[in-house]
C-alpha cells in the first residue's frame, strides 16, 4: 500500500517555465481547503512521506498555512509516522529576516524537509536568482537554529531539472530534443508512491501521465489502490509496468518493444487514450 504521497496543492505559479511538465503558471487552479482536508483524511494511516508540492505552493501561502495547520493538529491521529516535505522554487527567499520568519513557521508546523527544486537553468531564465536561494536558505536556517539553541530544524534538498533531462510532458513536449531526456524511461511500477493532483485525482505516475485511479476527495486511497490493482490494465501497470499494461490493453506492438521502456513518457498518452476500464474517469492528460 502507498506509503509515499505527493499532493499537488495548486497549479498556480509565479513562473511559467518552458519545461514544466504540469503546465503550471499564473492563474492556476488551487485546491479548496475543504478538499485538502478530505484528501488528508483519506490518506493511509501507515503513510511515511507526504510531499506538499505544486505549482508553487508559496504563491498560495494562506492555503499552505491552513494545510500545515490541519496536518499539525491531526498528524498523530491520521498518519503518526509521516515525514512532511515541501517543494518550492524558492522565489520568496530574499536573504532577509522575512526568510527566518517563514522557516520558523514551517518548523512550528512540523515540516521535516524543504526541497528547493528550482535550481536549474529553466528557472534561472524565468528570473530566479539561484545563488540567492541557496545562500538565503542556508543563512535563515542557521539563524533559526541559533535562536532555538542549536536544535536542528529541517533538512534541505537543492536540485532542479538540468536541460537535457526534461521529460517530454506538458510544456516540455514543445522543447527541442537536445533539452529532453534522450531516454525518458517510465519509472512505473512504483508500488509505494502516489501523486494526488490539485483536482483530487490519484495517479500512479508522478507526472499524472497514466490514468487517474479515482478521487481521494471522496474515497480512501487504500480503497482506490485496491480497486485499481484488480483492474486488468491498471493492475498490470502497477505490478509490471507499461509493457505489461500495453499487452493487457491489446495494443502491444512488437515492432516498438523498446519504446515501452525507453520512450514511455512519450507513448503512455497514446497508449491509454480512450481507455475506460476502471472507473476511468477523465483521462485528464496535460
Ligand atoms: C513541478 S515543480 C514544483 C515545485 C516548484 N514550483 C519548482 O519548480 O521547483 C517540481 C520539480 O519538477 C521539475 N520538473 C518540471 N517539469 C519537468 C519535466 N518536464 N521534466 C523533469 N522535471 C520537471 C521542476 O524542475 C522541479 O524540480
Ligand atoms: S517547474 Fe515549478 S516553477 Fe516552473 S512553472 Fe512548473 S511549477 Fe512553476
Amino acid at each position: 500500500m502507498s506509503i509515499s504521497v505527493s499532493l499537488e496543492l495548486t497549479k498556480n505559479c509565479n513562473f511559467r517555465c518552458r519545461h514544466c511538465a504540469i503546465n503550471a503558471g499564473p492563474g492556476g487552479k488551487i485546491m479548496s481547503i475543504t478538499n485538502v482536508k478530505e484528501v488528508l483524511n483519506h490518506l493511509p494511516g501507515n503513510l511515511e512521506y507526504l510531499l506538499l508540492s505544486g505549482g508553487e505552493i508559496f504563491t498560495i501561502k494562506d492555503r499552505l498555512w491552513q494545510t500545515l495547520e490541519y496536518i499539525r493538529d491531526h498528524r498523530q491521529r491520521l498518519f503518526p509516522k509521516v515525514k512532511i516535505s515541501v517543494n518550492t522554487n524558492g522565489f520568496w527567499i530574499k536573504d532577509a529576516p522575512s526568510d527566518v520568519e517563514t522557516f520558523r513557521r514551517l518548523h512550528e508546523y512540523g515540516v521535516n524537509n524543504i526541497g528547493f527544486s528550482g535550481m536549474d537553468a529553466f528557472h534561472k531564465e524565468q528570473g530566479l536568482n539561484l545563488e540567492m536561494v541557496k545562500r538565503g536558505a542556508l543563512n535563515a536556517r542557521a539563524i533559526l537554529e541559533r535562536d532555538l539553541g542549536g536544535n536542528e530544524t529541517f533538512t534541505f534538498m537543492f536540485y532542479g531539472c538540468r536541460p537535457g533531462i526534461a521529460n517530454p510532458l506538458g510544456r516540455a513536449a514543445s522543447l527541442p530534443a537536445n533539452l529532453l531526456r534522450p531516454e525518458s524511461k517510465c519509472s512505473l511500477p512504483l508500488d509505494s508512491a502516489i501523486t494526488v493532483g490539485s483536482d483530487g485525482e490519484a495517479y500512479l505516475c508522478c507526472w499524472q501521465g497514466s490514468p487517474s485511479i479515482g478521487s481521494v476527495i471522496t474515497t480512501p486511497l487504500d480503497e482506490l489502490v485496491n480497486r485499481a490493482s484488480v483492474d486488468p490494465v491498471i493492475g498490470a501497470l502497477m505490478r509490471e509496468g507499461l509493457l505489461a499494461a500495453a499487452i493487457a490493453l491489446g495494443v502491444y506492438d512488437p515492432g516498438k518493444a523498446g519504446e515501452y521502456t525507453t520512450r514511455a513518457c512519450i507513448i503512455c498518452k497514446g497508449l491509454f487514450a480512450g481507455y475506460s476500464g476502471l472507473r476511468l474517469v477523465s483521462n485528464s492528460f496535460r
